[in-house]
């Protein structure tokens, strides 16, 4: 049976083509990038090559472009290497940070630590397309906001935030302050770097955060760009590597698998070709399971959401039961609820958007990748309506 990967947004396989970038870095160009010998050129070599690749992609300088362990150390970085440095500078200092209430839980979680340190912070609602609305992000606004942290693209139902608009409302804001009390703006563009501009002038951010293994390319590396001038204190100590702002010996092969993967997304014909793949395959999903199985709804904005992604909730249902099933089937995609300690919690975005728990629970999501097919979707059309008829048939509740 042919295994179907339907879960692109948890992960993606390594391209061939990275690999094959990678493959020296374990072997012959083994060195350490700090090695001042031809070994540790080598390796600078190639971590040097990488940041020129992202700085490329972004559109920024290479100065600005840091490479962490992924994203989670990125938005770490981003979040408490600017707060940090803020109270730094005045220990009294009131500080609010600005997020919103479907990040990831890499800039969550952060955020409930940031709490602790006595730091406020303003969950910002959503639509119920799972959009931040501007209106919000205005209103949340203090003369203490030293920070906003909104995501591009939701990692659960793809929803496209407006980064630019929220970029110029912060502008605004800015030009009446002086510089020890800019807003700065970061976003989590993990999602979004497969399907988005990410050129960071264009989007007005100061920070953002990439993961490697979302488009391509190795787990656990990833990047912050941060814009010159961005104040930042490090948050891992020790041998001063990345311009000491993240120490620790390069993942030398990570990076140039990173690197390598972000030089693909800046093939635009190539992109746009994929892109355009993946649209007509979700589309073509999107669309028949909404006319097949009866009361499926689709989350998230039919508009503002990327390509890849389509999030369905099947009344009457759990999510998990029908990952299960699809498994046996050979095919994987994922469900919204994250089992923690035992419990099943309804997914924080979906409640957000003002999904009941109980509907929540049955969520279920497909997300596309470059290799995926018709066939891939007409196999996953040809059983998921039989497994939500046979499970509603078992469910205790009244239909
Ligand atoms: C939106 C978003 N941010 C951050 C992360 C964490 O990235 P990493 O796995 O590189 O730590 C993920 C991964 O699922 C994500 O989807």
């Amino acid at each position: 049976m042919k295994r179907i990967y339907l879960d692109h947004s948890a992960t993606t396989p390594v391209d061939p083509k990275v690999l094959r970038a990678m493959k020296p870095y374990f072997t012959a160009d083994f060195g350490n990038a700090s090695s001042l010998h031809s070994f540790g050129q080598k390796a600078r070599a190639g971590v040097e090559k990488a940041r020129e690749q992202v700085a490329k992609f972004l559109e920024c300088e290479s100065k600005e472009v840091i490479f962490t362990s992924g994203a989670t150390e990125s938005n770490n970085l981003a979040l408490f290497g600017l707060v940090r440095r803020a109270r730094a500078l005045d220990l009294k200092r009131k500080v609010h940070v600005i997020t919103s209430a479907i990040e990831h839980p890499a800039v969550l979680e952060v955020c409930r630590e940031l709490k602790k340190e006595e730091v406020e912070v303003t969950y910002l609602p959503v639509s119920r397309a799972g959009l931040v609305r501007l209106e919000d992000v205005k209103k949340a606004i203090r003369p203490e906001t030293i920070l906003i942290s909104i995501m591009y693209v939701n990692n659960e139902v793809g929803t496209i935030q407006p980064i630019q608009e929220i970029s110029q409302i912060i502008k605004e804001v800015n030009a009446g302050r002086g510089k020890e009390d800019k807003i700065y703006f970061h976003t989590d563009a993990v999602q979004a770097a497969n399907f988005c501009d990410c050129r960071v002038d264009w989007l007005g951010v100061d920070m953002l955060s990439l993961s490697a293994h979302k488009i391509y390319g190795p787990k656990g590396t990833g990047v912050l760009f941060i814009k010159s001038g961005t104040p930042l204190l490090p948050i891992i100590f020790g041998g001063h590597q990345e311009r000491g702002i993240r120490s620790g010996t390069e993942n030398v092969a990570g990076i140039v698998g990173m690197g390598r993967a972000v030089e693909m997304l800046t093939d635009k014909n190539e992109i746009k070709k994929i892109n355009a793949n993946i649209k007509k395959l979700r589309d073509k999903l999107v669309g028949e399971i909404l006319k097949k199985i009866p009361s499926a709804i689709l989350n998230g904005d039919l508009k503002q959401r990327v390509p890849g992604n389509a999030n369905f909730c099947f009344k009457n249902v759990e999510g998990e039961s029908i990952l299960l099933m699809l498994d046996m089937e050979g095919i994987a995609v994922s469900t919204g609820s994250a089992c923690s300690s035992g419990s099943l919690e309804p997914s924080h975005v979906l409640t957000a958007m003002g999904v009941s728990p109980e509907v929540t629970h049955g969520s279920v999501r497909v997300t596309f990748g470059k290799d995926n097919s018709r066939e891939d979707v007409e196999r996953l059309l040809k059983v998921l309506p039989g497994i939500v008829a046979r499970l509603r048939k078992m469910s205790p509740i009244k239909k």
